[in-house]
């Protein structure tokens, strides 16, 4: 495998020391496996109380990372409401649907996850307006704002604006019973995903919250929901169960969140006790898990300048930043500068689950090259999503321990080159671009 570089950091045991969050749990060290919707739940139109039940492949694909030696991990994105999903087969937890299959998938899912002590985390989400038209034509919004995108993405419906009975019953008391559920099966905590665009940034953003009641307008009004939700999930679970946060640092669009914005959002978020805040940036119209700026390129972060002016707000709850990470030197870099205090891994860790425990072992000082182009974001997250199917193949016993068995290597040149041709004649089928490409 090509990687980026093999110097390692001097200071590199910085990335193997622990974080201590609110609640009192710790992580061991500082890597966080980011959330990756993996897409690999129940979805059975004729029956929806059975949508999103984990299969046993999403449990084969989190043993692989459960034994990378992460600190803490993510589930992809959870849904809490079935009707507005990210993506069918989105594993969904919600009262309709609650049955005894659904419990002892999550708690295999937790348990897998928890195999060498990572804290298990569920990011719990709801698309809103950016749900696919082929799952709900009307989605939930915070106003009645339509989603359009230039990208061969799924279209998206009109969305209906949530009235004020339906931010407690469809959004708020949803993310409580996740959460709890949640809990019950053996997770260590939640992270409300208020990022991308999905719902709770569909609040927090100008651009998509036009409302004039008490959930619009000011910025304190615009995170209310944020911050009942908060309120509420707490009420459910134990003081140890962490609740954390995905927010944006920025959105690059005009009229959009700043960084301003971001950063007094995070004060309120510290001060209302979040464990962790996990920074990113972008929604679907405007993508940013690439490099915007030649400034930050040499220090691989995608958004840490941002994260630089946001970081002071934070005393008690704990920072991740996500997005652009490849070498233990950037990462041990963006610690040092206090930056950061943990690094989250979305990309690198598809081509290679382990890659945390190859970098504390000084194995190997960065992850593979991606020879997709970086600048087309939705190859790489096709390019992922493969990468996941296969890592979903076999279990780790009938993989003979190989955590790396059947995952494409994209630093070989031919095989991106046969990787080029399937997407090619995906695209040429009209198959949205973030669907799954089944690849050998
Ligand atoms: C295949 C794929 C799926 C993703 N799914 C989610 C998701 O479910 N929830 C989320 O918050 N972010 C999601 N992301 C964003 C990642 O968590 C991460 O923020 C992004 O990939 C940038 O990090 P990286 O440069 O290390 O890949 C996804 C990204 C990819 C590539």
């Amino acid at each position: 495998m090509n990687r980026f570089t093999n110097d390692i950091p001097a200071n590199l045991d910085i990335l193997g020391s622990r974080l201590t969050f609110n609640s009192g749990k710790i992580a061991a060290n500082r890597f966080l496996k980011a959330a990756l919707t993996e897409r690999l739940s129940s979805y059975e139109p004729s029956n929806p109380t059975s949508h999103g039940i984990p299969s046993d492949k999403l449990i084969n694909l989190y043993e692989k990372w459960g034994n990378g030696q992460y600190g803490m991990i993510l589930t992809g994105n959870v849904i809490v409401d079935r009707t507005n999903l990210e993506f069918a087969k989105n594993a969904i937890i919600f009262k309709e649907g609650e049955c005894e299959k659904r419990r002892e998938m999550f708690k295999k899912w937790a348990k897998v996850t928890k195999q060498d002590d990572a804290l298990a985390i569920v990011q719990l989400s709801h698309a809103g307006r950016q749900t696919p038209i082929a799952v709900e034509r009307n989605p939930y919004s915070a106003s009645d704002v339509q989603l359009v995108t230039d990208t061969p993405t799924p279209a998206y419906g009109k969305p209906r604006a949530l009235t004020i009975q339906q931010i407690k019953s469809e959004v708020i008391d949803r993310f409580a019973y996740a959460a709890k559920f949640a809990y019950e099966t053996g997770f260590d905590g939640v992270q409300l995903h208020a990022a991308h665009g999905y719902l709770l940034s569909q609040f927090t953003s100008p651009t998509t919250n036009k409302r004039n009641d008490h959930y619009g307008g000011s910025l304190e009004n615009r995170i209310r929901i944020i911050l009942e939700i908060y309120d509420a999930i707490r009420a459910q679970v134990p003081k140890d169960f962490i609740v954390g946060i995905k927010s944006n640092s920025v959105e690059f669009q005009s009229g959009g969140l700043t960084v301003e914005d971001a950063k007094e959002i995070c004060r309120k978020y510290e001060k209302k006790g979040f464990d962790f805040v996990e920074l990113s940036g972008g929604t679907y119209e405007k993508l940013a898990f690439h490099h915007t700026r030649e400034s930050t390129k040499r220090r691989e972060a995608f958004f840490l300048e941002f994260a630089e002016t946001i970081r002071p707000v934070f005393k008690n709850t704990i920072v991740y930043l996500t997005g652009g990470f490849r070498s233990a030197n950037a990462m041990v870099e963006a610690i040092e500068s206090d930056a950061t205090q943990g690094i989250g891994l979305g990309r690198p860790i598809t081509s290679e689950p382990d890659l945390p425990k190859k970098i504390l072992s000084r194995q190997v000082a960065s992850a593979p090259i991606s020879l997709l182009d970086q600048s087309d974001t939705w190859l790489t997250v096709l390019g992922s999503v493969s990468q996941m199917e296969q890592m979903s193949r076999k279990s780790l016993k009938e993989a003979d321990n190989n955590v790396m068995s059947e995952i494409s290597d994209f630093s070989d040149p031919s095989t991106i080159e046969r990787y080029l041709e399937a997407v090619k004649k995906f695209r040429e089928k009209g198959t949205p671009s973030n669907d799954m490409l089944l690849f050998d």
